[in-house]
């Protein structure tokens, strides 16, 4: 996918105060001659303060760092989680659709994204609050098909869960993370087969028993 600054851009960008501190901490992080490697949470943290990520702003990063701007719009073009035109207000919906998303319903779920957002990725919708795109695995491959929208994973979608979603955010209501079948992170969706002594990710804590495994294994 061709990726290109938004052609309408602000006159111009600053870090906050805060944000401004924070990038000097972590600009303070890397080697002497090595500060180019900040570039990524700064451009990060640019997106965050903004929305998106303007061009200013990633002239502004680069500056900071003492690079060629050439080499800040490179990193900001490449990287999908850079947003480099306006997103939804409220959420900014990115839909996996590669391939364990896609055998598992991916495209009901982007239908449901051009009935209720915009038919084209990447546009607003009327109220400008939502937005969304198709992007590549995210790395939830067993609990396809998933969306993420800002740091937040939702997993085990379908059509109708995923519509569920989207009425909540759209009566301003946050929906709660994770998957929609109930499975702690990845576990089997016919349920727990192995490690059975653990609950919800942690072990059942039992001295007695645990010093017997350790005297039964001398
Ligand atoms: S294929 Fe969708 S998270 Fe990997």
């Amino acid at each position: 996918m061709l990726r290109r600054f938004h052609h309408t851009q602000p006159d111009s960008f600053e870090f906050s105060e805060e944000n401004l501190k924070w990038a000097r901490e972590q600009i303070a992080k890397y080697p002497e001659g090595r500060q180019v490697s900040a570039i990524i949470p700064l451009l990060w943290r640019a997106q965050e303060q903004e929305g998106w990520l303007t061009k200013p702003a990633t002239e502004y990063v680069a500056n900071m760092l003492g690079m060629a701007r050439i080499r800040a719009y490179e990193v900001a073009t490449f990287y999908f989680m850079f947003q480099l035109q306006p997103i939804g207000s409220i959420a900014h919906i990115q839909v996996c659709g590669t391939t364990s998303c896609m055998i598992c319903g991916a495209e009901d779920l982007i239908s449901v994204c051009k009935e209720r957002i915009a038919s084209i990725p990447h546009q607003l919708s009327p109220c400008e609050r939502f937005s969304w795109e198709e992007v590549e695995c995210l790395g939830a491959c067993a609990n396809a098909p998933m969306i993420q929208i800002g740091k937040d994973y939702y997993e085990d979608l379908s059509r109708e869960s995923f519509e569920s979603l989207l009425d909540d955010l759209f009566a301003n209501r946050k929906p709660i993370p994770g998957s929609r079948k109930g499975r702690f992170s990845s576990e089997p969706q016919t349920g727990v087969k192995c490690l059975a002594e653990y609950e919800n990710g942690k072990a059942k804590f039992s001295p007695a028993v645990s010093l017997a495994r350790i005297e039964g294994d001398q």
